[in-house]
């Protein structure tokens, strides 16, 4: 057994020793959305301290655990902070969490984030459903040995946001009035943010936002068959395009205005994942 695949049975089991809740949907929470578990019925909680091995944020406003329970009937388990490569820990570190939400049972990944636009036509506080991304500014989480178990060693990845999960969140933003871009997302590994070179060089690519997570969490719960969706929180412009510095605490502070939309649309659209699971 691979060290990886070992590792990943360990927090299983360690978890699995903690509840037997079997989520259907997981949610990965990006900045500002920390207090998203307001909005699930929860039936239990574990800090990831407790689950040996666990790879631990060290982001401010990252703290980390995870929250089992239901969003409306729908059985899900919410990761309230993640930990992203700029942090130092191995990309298998980085996708571990989301392979262990697949081995709990979790059918679909939705993922959200903070990002920066590129996209003219997008300002600070609008949301983006990723259509597709562009892997290759950060490590791919397969490389080395394939864990056979979880996947094929070439995964196909034509349509890695899942059509049918589009659909509904397009359909619940336009009920809601929320106001929903749609574009291609690039994972950079920070954790500078990028030089207005950098930026050009993306917006020639077709990047329409850009950040330092999602990617390889996309790639590794594609690689296990997850059917999965995106959404980012656009929270400021991309380097060069204003002429103001960027700052983290900006970053946060429009995660955080835009938090109640987000929650809106992120919970109205997992009550209507029952369609597809
Ligand atoms: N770049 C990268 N990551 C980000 C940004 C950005 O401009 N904003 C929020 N996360």
């Amino acid at each position: 057994m691979s060290e990886i695949y070992e590792k990943l049975n360990g927090c299983l089991k360690s978890v699995r020793a903690k509840t037997d809740f079997v989520p259907q949907v997981a949610i990965v929470l990006g900045s500002g959305l920390g207090d998203y578990a307001n909005d699930i019925k929860v039936e239990c909680e574990i800090d990831y301290h407790d689950i040996e091995g666990f790879p631990i944020s060290t982001v401010p406003g990252h703290a980390g655990k995870f929250i089992f329970g239901y969003v409306n009937d729908i059985p899900v388990v919410c990761m309230k902070g993640r930990v992203h490569y700029y942090e130092g820990y191995p990309i298998s570190d980085v996708v571990l969490p989301t392979r262990l939400m697949k081995l709990l049972g979790a059918k679909i990944l939705f993922l959200t984030n903070a990002s920066g636009g590129l996209n003219s036509s997008f300002k600070a506080g609008d949301f983006m459903m990723l259509t597709d991304h562009i892997s290759c500014f950060a490590p791919n989480p397969l490389i080395g040995q394939n864990i056979d178990e979880l996947g094929t060693r070439f995964p196909d990845m034509t349509h890695v946001y899942d059509e049918d999960l589009r659909k509904i969140i397009e359909e619940v933003a336009s009920k809601e009035g929320i106001d929903l871009k749609k574009g291609v997302y690039a994972q950079l590994t920070g954790p500078s943010f990028e030089s207005p070179a950098e930026i050009r060089m993306l917006r020639t690519l077709g990047v329409d936002a850009v950040g330092m997570s999602t990617v390889v969490e996309a790639i590794a719960a594609n690689h296990m068959g997850m059917k999965i969706c995106g959404i980012s929180c656009v929270c400021n412009l991309a380097a060069g395009m204003t002429d103001n510095p960027l700052t983290h605490d900006e970053v946060q502070a429009a995660a955080n205005e835009a938090a109640p939309k987000f929650k809106k649309l992120l919970t109205e659209s997992v009550s209507r994942f029952s369609e597809v699971l």
